[in-house]
């Protein structure tokens, strides 16, 4: 079936980021507050519930569904839905993100689910500055968690670092000579304000892709590829390794044009974009509708009217969005 969600810009919509639950074990300063409260049971989505959702996208053309969180590996009995998807008609890739504190139990039984591809969050190599960035995080934990995923056979394996002026920018070299070691990818990111998250700055952290790009200059020949995942990042190929560098980079070089993603947050809501508001309560029409899943897919075609152009992210002064990261999975 040709792709059935399109929106009002042209743009095809066939990548959903299914956000499994908002809560997390480690509490990362650009993501969450200190004393984060999290939803009540019965305002999340069901597994139930989340499966019908992936099964309405992939019936209206969608190829690629990522889980996200918060954690998502935190959420009881996800192996049951990523099996449940992986096995859906004509899916692409499952695929997933996480922050890498359950891979060593957990990588091989979600490789044999059918999740192809792991991104990983991996802020720093240091494990003092590990612990300050996720405030929660065990450094040594995580990178048992990429062995583990290493071993379990991934298609592919890439890193997610979010790079802070102070924090880890002096780290990119590292992190990268890192992944070349294991020969994985690694995207960095320029932090985008979501939520009110206290003490920490994000302007004066604001470190830029080129900037990034300048310093491993210095150490690596990074020659620009055409290849894209189907996500946000321009890749350069780290020359010599199986390596690719991505930046991600919502500031300095926008990617809306080509935006062909919507996300659904532990709730329900049907988000037409990461950095605005408007949205569809999926949640709403499931449970008003129980077991029709054309009145799902009416909601989510009649959605694409409504997706925004671009985010219009600002990082001076207070953000303007009042959700927090975690509700999403970015
Ligand atoms: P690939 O499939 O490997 O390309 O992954 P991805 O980059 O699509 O997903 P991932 O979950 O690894 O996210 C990496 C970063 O990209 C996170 O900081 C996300 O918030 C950000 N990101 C992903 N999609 C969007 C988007 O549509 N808009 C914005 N502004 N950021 C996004
Ligand atoms: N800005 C950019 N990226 C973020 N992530 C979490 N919060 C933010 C933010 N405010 C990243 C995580 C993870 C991915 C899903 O999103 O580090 O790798
Ligand atoms: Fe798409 Fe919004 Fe992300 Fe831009 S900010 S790429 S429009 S989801």
């Amino acid at each position: 079936p040709g792709a059935a969600l399109v929106d009002r810009f042209g743009r095809h919509v066939n990548y959903v980021r299914l956000s499994v639950t908002d809560r997390c074990d480690f509490r990362c300063v650009y993501c969450m507050s200190e004393d984060m409260t999290f939803l009540p049971r019965a305002q999340i989505l069901t597994l139930e519930e989340l499966l019908q959702v992936a099964r309405a996208f992939r019936e209206l053309g969608v190829a690629k569904i990522r889980l996200t969180g918060g954690e998502p590996l935190v959420r009881r009995n996800i192996l049951w839905l990523l099996e449940r998807i992986g096995e859906l008609d004509g899916l692409r890739e499952l695929v997933i993100t996480t922050n890498g504190s359950q891979l060593e139990r957990m990588a091989t039984a979600i490789r044999a689910a059918g999740v192809r591809r792991v991104n990983i969050s991996l802020d720093s190599l240091r494990p003092d500055r590990f612990r300050r960035i996720t405030r929660t995080g065990d450094l040594d934990q995580v990178l048992r968690g990429i062995d583990a995923a290493l071993a379990a056979g991934f298609e592919g394996i890439k890193l997610n670092s979010v790079v802070l002026k102070n924090r880890n920018h002096d780290e990119v070299h590292d992190l990268v000579d890192f992944a070349v070691g294991r020969g994985i990818d690694i995207s960095f990111i320029e932090e985008m304000p979501l939520g009110v998250i206290g003490d920490h700055d994000r302007a004066e952290a604001y470190y830029s892709s080129d900037a990034i790009r300048a310093d491993l200059g210095n150490h690596y020949e990074l020659l620009p590829t055409t290849e894209n995942s189907g996500g946000p990042a321009r890749y350069y190929r780290v020359q010599g390794t199986s390596t690719r560098v991505g930046f991600i980079s919502p500031h300095s070089h926008n990617f809306c044009g080509t935006c062909n993603r919507v996300r659904v947050t532990a709730e329900g809501r049907l988000l037409l974009c990461l950095g605005q508001e408007h949205s569809v309560d999926l949640r709403r029409v499931l449970r008003a509708h129980p077991g029709e899943p054309e009145a799902l897919k009416a909601a989510i075609v009649d959605a694409m009217q409504i997706k925004p152009k671009g985010h219009d992210f600002d990082l001076q002064g207070q953000p303007v969005l009042m959700r927090h990261m975690n509700m999403t999975g970015g």
